[in-house]
């Protein structure tokens, strides 16, 4: 794995072990500022009786997409899939939601604990192409470290 990317993980550790959930603020605002190409990072939670997906913390500009139905967007895929989808240009996506006219590709990771799909880590990049393997590979290990503090959320 890149240096950057142990050198991130091991940040967000130390603030989801201080913080708990609280902490996902900051992880988001790091993976902003330091990851290159992440120019929107937030987390999505289910909210599986009303099937939509409800916006958890982010960093970046802000998103009409607060609330997205099951099935719909890059987002409302994965949560009927529960697996990872990245999206090379998201302008050849007939399935997709616009957050930003700058977005060029996205890449949306669940996160599943004690076995059950609770949500999901969405990032945007202004650049085509934009994730690479590391990058996928990086991002579900931290899936992994929220999984291991998450509690339940719920929709303001
Ligand atoms: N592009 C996402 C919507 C969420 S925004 O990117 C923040 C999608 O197609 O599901």
């Amino acid at each position: 794995m890149k240096a950057l990317h142990v050198e991130l993980l091991e940040t967000c550790r130390g603030y989801l072990a201080e913080e708990g959930m609280q902490g996902l603020s900051d992880v988001c605002q790091l993976l902003k500022s330091e990851a290159p190409r992440y120019d929107w990072v937030g987390f999505y939670w289910m909210n599986t009786p009303q099937k939509e997906l409800f916006l958890g913390p982010f960093a970046g500009a802000p998103t009409d997409h607060v609330r997205i139905p099951f099935g719909v967007g890059i987002c409302g895929q994965v949560a009927v899939s529960g697996a990872p989808l990245r999206v090379d240009d998201v302008a050849q996506s007939e399935n997709y939601l616009a957050c930003s006219i700058e977005t060029r590709s996205e890449l949306v990771l669940p996160i599943t604990a004690n076995g059950e799909l609770v949500g999901q880590l969405d990032i945007d990049s202004h650049t085509l192409n934009a994730f690479t393997d590391d990058d996928v590979h990086f991002c579900e290990l931290l899936c992994a470290l929220v999984a291991s503090v998450w509690e339940p959320q719920t929709p303001a």
